[in-house]
C-alpha cells in the first residue's frame, strides 16, 4: 500500500477534516481507542475537536487515548511534559476521564523503565489496539520520538533525543540546555499496530522531510517513511508542506 496523500488549501481545512474523521469514529464506536501526538502541528486539531465537544455535542466519555511520547527526567510540574501540554490544550476542555488517558511517564526511575515501557504496550493492547493514530513528522523525519535509526518492529523503550529534536524544542524550554536529553515513546511497531495512522505536516519547513518520507526508498534514517507500507496511512499536509512533492 501506498501513502494515501491529502493536500489542503490551508491548515485549518486540514484539521477540521482530521478532526471530522475522528468524531464519526468516536461516535461510531463504543471506546475508540486514539493515538495522540504533542507539538506545534496537533494544537489546532485539538481546538478543533473541544469546539465539536462544546458546540456539537462530541462527548470523549467513552474515548481511551494513549500519547506518543514523554520527556524524561521533567518534574510533574513542568510546563513542558507533554502531560501537561496534553492536559492544558485538550484534555481540560473535553470530558474524557482521568483513567482513560494514557502518557509514558516522565519521572520513572531507570530500574523500572523496562517494565514500565512493557506495561503501556500490554495497556494498550488490553484497550484493543489504537484505532487511529495522530502523528506530526519532526525534521529527522521522526515520528513518535523515533528518532534516525530506529528499527522498523521497534516498542515502546527509552531513546536519546537527536540533536537537531533537541535545539527545536530549545525555544519553549529556555535553551538547548534545558531540553532533555531522553524520553520514552512508542516504537515504530507500535505506530504501525494502528489500524489508521494520520500524520499533519504544515508550513515550508516541513517540505523537504515531508517529500523524503513519501518519495525515497523506505529507510530507517527517516522512520515517516515506514508507512509507505501501512494499509491505512494518510497524510494531510498544507500547500507550503506539500510544495517540494
Ligand atoms: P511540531 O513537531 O508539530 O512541533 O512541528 C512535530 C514532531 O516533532 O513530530
Amino acid at each position: 500500500m501506498s501513502i494515501q496523500l491529502h493536500i489542503h488549501s490551508s491548515r485549518e481545512v486540514a484539521v477540521r477534516c482530521v478532526a471530522r474523521e475522528i468524531a464519526t469514529l468516536i461516535r461510531n464506536q463504543a471506546h475508540a481507542v486514539l493515538g495522540l501526538a504533542t507539538g506545534a502541528t496537533p494544537i489546532p486539531l485539538y481546538q478543533e475537536l473541544v469546539r465539536l465537544h462544546r458546540e456539537e455535542n462530541l462527548s470523549f466519555r467513552q474515548v481511551i487515548t494513549f500519547n506518543l511520547d514523554e520527556y524524561l527526567g521533567l518534574e510533574s510540574t513542568h510546563p513542558e511534559t507533554y502531560w501537561n501540554f496534553m492536559h492544558r490544550n485538550f484534555f481540560d476542555h473535553i470530558d474524557i476521564p482521568a483513567a482513560s488517558i494514557h502518557l509514558p511517564s516522565s519521572r520513572v526511575a531507570a530500574g523500572d523503565l523496562v517494565a514500565h515501557c512493557i506495561a503501556y504496550e500490554e495497556a494498550i493492547r488490553a484497550a484493543g489496539g489504537i484505532d487511529y493514530q495522530i502523528l506530526g513528522i519532526g525534521r529527522t523525519g521522526h515520528i513518535g520520538f523515533n528518532e534516525p535509526g530506529s528499527p522498523i518492529d521497534s516498542i515502546t523503550r527509552r531513546v536519546h533525543l537527536d540533536e537537531i529534536t533537541r535545539q527545536d524544542a530549545a525555544p519553549a524550554f529556555g535553551g538547548l540546555e534545558h531540553v532533555p536529553t531522553h524520553a520514552i515513546t512508542m516504537g515504530c511497531g507500535t505506530i504501525l499496530s494502528a489500524r489508521k495512522i494520520s500524520l499533519m505536516a504544515f508550513g515550508e519547513g516541513k517540505a523537504e522531510i515531508v517529500r523524503k518520507a513519501l518519495r525515497d526508498p523506505v529507510t530507517d534514517q527517516v522512520s515517516a517513511s515506514f508507512l509507505q507500507d501501512h494499509p491505512s496511512a494518510h497524510f494531510h499536509l498544507d500547500l507550503a508542506a506539500a510544495s517540494a512533492l
